[in-house]
């Protein structure tokens, strides 16, 4: 049996370094392995109403920010599936059937849930489809048989709620559905990107983020005001590297030929975080090397989005074959599904029969 990725982002807003580093840059990797015969990008728009239910412009605004931050990140429609959530309306009745299969207060322990919902201060006004998202996250993944779900490490309670569901059904109804596995970013750093503010996460309502989409100018600015050493005040000072965000920033893009092209004075990374942290290295020269490496991996991104950019309806049609082709695979499972459920009743001639009988008495 093939080797099938399925993933995705809610579109709340553009994506960012974060983003970048968390799992596009992995996707396009995997994407271009040759190791996958077949790989989803979904966007999650039917999620992203679930805390946004009065926000619906909010989504649809974001649609195409996200498809455009995937095209001009290297994700190629000709190799990827990139769909719309909720244009698999199959989605839907697989979650319907997976809710049975889950109780309150498996949902309530769920970690991502408990944080989540922390966060978005909902205390006793929890809606009930941001509650159960676990459920129709697993029906997303489910739905297309993924066996891979390339995601941050905040997703993991979502892919073992996935698995606890998968072992659950195909134990009662019969091996019908993949047990799919999490892909977790695979340097240190790249787990979670902070703030350019030294904050744990990018977050829009912070202001603390890289977007992808950023011109030049916007990213200089942000790599100029970013968090390092408050200690480190003056070039001969020594200095922290840890919790320095600038050096964290390094250790996810910075690479041994980056030196030699941008800052021959020093060999690697280890190297100059030694002389910071010696004293007598300032942090602007430190922050300019980061602006060099950052602006040679994001020119081409946003050199390819301008081109996007320019014939928009070409990407909706891309989002609207990928929608078409996604709905096929789901309806296929969702076929298995109700006959492993023995709710195809149509289908099912020996049912008709051994009613006929039993009424024939
Ligand atoms: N929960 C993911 C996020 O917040 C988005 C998502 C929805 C997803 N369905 C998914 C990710 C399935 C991986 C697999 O970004």
């Amino acid at each position: 049996m093939g080797k099938i990725i399925l993933t995705g982002d809610r579109p709340t807003g553009r994506l960012h370094l974060g983003h970048f580093v968390g799992s596009l840059r992995r996707r396009v990797e995997l994407q271009n392995s040759g190791l996958f015969d077949k790989i989803f990008i979904m966007i999650a728009d039917a999620q992203a109403l679930t805390d946004n239910a009065d926000n619906p412009e909010k989504i649809r605004q974001n649609i195409i920010e996200v498809a455009l931050d995937y095209l001009s990140c290297g994700i190629d429609p000709a190799k990827s599936t990139i769909f719309i959530q909720s244009q698999v309306a199959e989605l839907c009745e697989l979650a319907f059937y997976y809710m049975n299969l889950v109780t309150v207060s498996r949902l309530q322990r769920n970690p991502t849930v408990k944080t989540e919902i922390q966060m978005r201060n909902f205390e006793t006004s929890i809606p009930v489809g941001f509650f159960t998202y676990p459920i129709s996250q697993a029906s997303d993944i489910t739905a297309f048989r993924a066996t891979t779900v390339p995601a941050g490490e905040d997703q993991q309670p979502m892919i073992e709620q996935a698995r606890e569901i998968v072992r659950r059904f195909n134990g009662i109804y019969g091996d019908t559905l993949v047990e799919p596995e999490i892909l977790l970013p695979d340097n240190a750093a790249c787990m979670r990107l902070p703030g350019t503010d030294g904050k744990a996460k990018m977050s829009k309502s912070l202001g603390n983020c890289i977007y992808l989409s950023d011109t030049s100018e916007e990213v200089r600015k942000r790599v100029m005001s970013m968090y390092t050493d408050p200690d480190h005040i003056r070039v001969e000072d020594p200095g922290k590297v840890e919790g320095n965000t600038v050096f964290t920033y390094l250790d996810a893009f910075c690479r041994p030929e980056h030196f030699a092209q941008y800052w021959p004075d020093y060999s690697s990374l280890d190297e100059l975080k030694a002389h910071y942290m010696r004293g007598g290295l300032g942090d602007v020269k430190v922050k300019k090397f980061l602006y060099a490496i950052l602006e040679e991996l994001l020119t081409p991104i946003r050199e390819r989005r301008k081109e996007w950019e320019k014939d928009i309806p070409a990407v909706f049609d891309i989002l609207k074959r990928g929608s078409e082709a996604a709905r096929e695979v789901a309806a296929g499972t969702l076929a298995d599904v109700r006959r492993a459920m023995r709710i195809d009743y149509f289908d099912d001639a020996e049912l008709i029969a051994e009613q006929s009988r039993k009424f024939q008495g």
